[in-house]
This record gives C-alpha cells, structure tokens and sequence, in this order.
C-alpha cells in the first residue's frame, strides 16, 4: 500500500499575472485555466499539474497524492486513522475542482494539508509547451519532487506519518555550513524517482523550499537558465549537481518565494536493490548562491 506519485500542487499566490508569465515564457509550462481567482498550469497530459488561488500567503497550500486505486486510498486513510490523523473523505465539488475521481484530505504533522486522490483527470487537448525543446519527464515518476520545511518539528514524527503513506526513505545528507549549523536533509521516494519528497531543517520562512520540475532534454536546462537569467529572476543556486539523485539542475526563485528546480537526469531507483545512504553534502558541483556570482560579476566589472 502506497501513494504513487505528487499527482498536482497546491500554492495560495499574491500575484497570479506574474506567476502565469514565470511559470508559461521562462520555465516553458502550458496555462490550464485562468480566472481572477485561479491559475492552474500544465506540465503533461493531465489536466493539471499546479494550482494557484490568489491569496496573500505566497506558500504551499496543499499537495495531491494519487493512490492509483479505490483500494489504495481506502487502506490508506484506514492507516492514517489508526494513527490517529483527522481523515475528511471530499464531497463531489472538491473532486470536480481538483479534477479527480476521488479525495480524501488531512494534514501532516508540519501542519501541511495532504490530499490523497484517484484519478487525476486527462486534459481534452496536447500538452503544448511554447518554450521547451522536449518535454517534462512526469509519468509514473509523477509531477517532480518537493522539499518541506520542518520548523523544528521532529523529523522521526514526520518522517513516520510518511511512511504510513508508503513513502520508504532514499538517504539522508547532513552538510556543516557553519560552526554550530548541520545542513540536513531526508530523502523519500513512493515510485522510482530517487525522490518525490524531502524534509528540511534549514531556516526558510515557507512551508515549501522549492518544487522539481525535470525535463527530457538537457539543453532545456540550459534554454531554461537563460531565459530566468534575462528575465533577472532571482536564483537561489547555480547549475550544479545533487550527490543522490545525480540532478542536473539551478534553483530559481518564483514569485512567492520558494523556488523552482529545474533539472535533468535525475535518477530512477529499484527498492530491489536500493540501499539506504547517508552522505555529507548536498552537492557535487555548482549550486552556488546567487550572491557568489554577483561579487565575482561585480568584481570583474
Ligand atoms: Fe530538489
């Protein structure tokens, strides 16, 4: 019994104007709806990938997990209740609003809100992207991954409310950065994408550090890098390359102020032969702060 995959992504955004120009002429996605009140945008066949309700907190609002089954989302819910977790089945107008056949909704220990789905709904014509060379690798690996914040909650409580979803942990990394301060990072996979989530000690305000988002072709990357850097979006890191997952990937920021990985190659594992690691930095290569690249660019001027 498992979630199978990040099925869609929930963000309450101040700013939908700047949110659909960011995620439609820099990151290369497809707009769904739009309305005053609401964006929902596409990275596949599926109806949608993101949704964004104008409001003022600029964060994570919920996330959709798909249970592939009736079966599954039932023995899911049976298990988040015998541990004690609030459970709500949803009526027919949440189901119609998130374009599912069915949902269940409760909150995780971080206080996040989780929905759990079947049947996140086909859109009726192509996904067409404006910018991409290729496409968004999503399928079975599911939308891409995210980050959340732990604020100082207990990650052995989190982590197990996960695994009563069926998430099973990747590795771990915990990277000193400053006397006193360990990085540290736990990694969780539901299907074959290294990881479809990850718990963070780091101090970031949002609920949310940054959402994956992976493509078919390197070289969109490298399209995706430029057009951000044009734009003089703000980058949270540079290219580089995470240990674990082998992404290829920066970190841009969007217009609520998590960010955006946008990354290639990332790594697909076999829980057959996966074993458990723990490692000590959070990447290989690259993925410098912003502010690295602006002293040397100042300095060179
Ligand atoms: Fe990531």
């Amino acid at each position: 019994m498992s979630v199978k995959e990040i099925a869609y992504i929930g963000v309450e955004a101040s700013d939908l104007n700047e949110w659909a120009r960011f995620a439609t002429d820099l990151l290369g996605l497809q707009i769904g709806t739009r309305s005053d009140d609401l964006l929902t945008l596409r990275m596949d066949q599926k109806l949608h990938r993101w949704i964004l309700t104008r409001g003022p907190a600029d964060d994570l609002a919920f996330m959709g997990y798909e249970c592939g089954s009736d079966a599954a989302l039932d023995d899911t819910v049976k298990a988040l209740k015998a541990a004690g977790s609030a459970v709500t089945e949803g009526d027919a107008a949440l189901a119609r609003q998130r374009g599912v056949q069915r949902i269940a909704f409760t909150t995780d220990p971080l206080g996040n809100r989780v929905e759990l789905v079947v049947g996140l709904a086909d859109a009726a014509t192509p996904f067409q992207s404006a910018k991409l060379v290729g496409s968004f690798v999503t399928g079975s690996g599911g939308a891409g991954h995210h980050v959340l914040m732990e604020h100082g909650k207990d990650r052995k409580t989190v982590m197990a409310w996960y695994e009563r979803l069926g998430f099973k942990p990747s590795d771990h990394i915990d990277q000193p950065m400053a006397p006193g301060f360990v990085a540290s990072v736990s990694f969780l996979h539901c299907n074959g994408r290294h990881h479809s989530l990850a718990l963070a000690n780091m101090p970031f305000p949002k609920r949310m550090h940054h959402f994956m988002m992976e493509v078919s072709d390197l070289s969109d990357v490298g399209f995706a890098y430029d057009r951000c850097m044009d734009d003089r979006r703000p980058f949270e890191m540079t290219l580089g390359m995470h240990p674990n997952d082998r992404m290829f990937s920066f970190y841009v920021r969007t217009p609520s102020g998590f960010s955006i990985e946008f990354g290639w190659g990332g790594l697909i594992i076999d829980d057959a032969t996966w074993t458990v690691k723990q490692l000590d930095r959070l990447s290989v290569w690259g993925h410098r702060p912003g502010h690295v690249v602006a002293e040397l660019l100042k300095a060179a001027a």
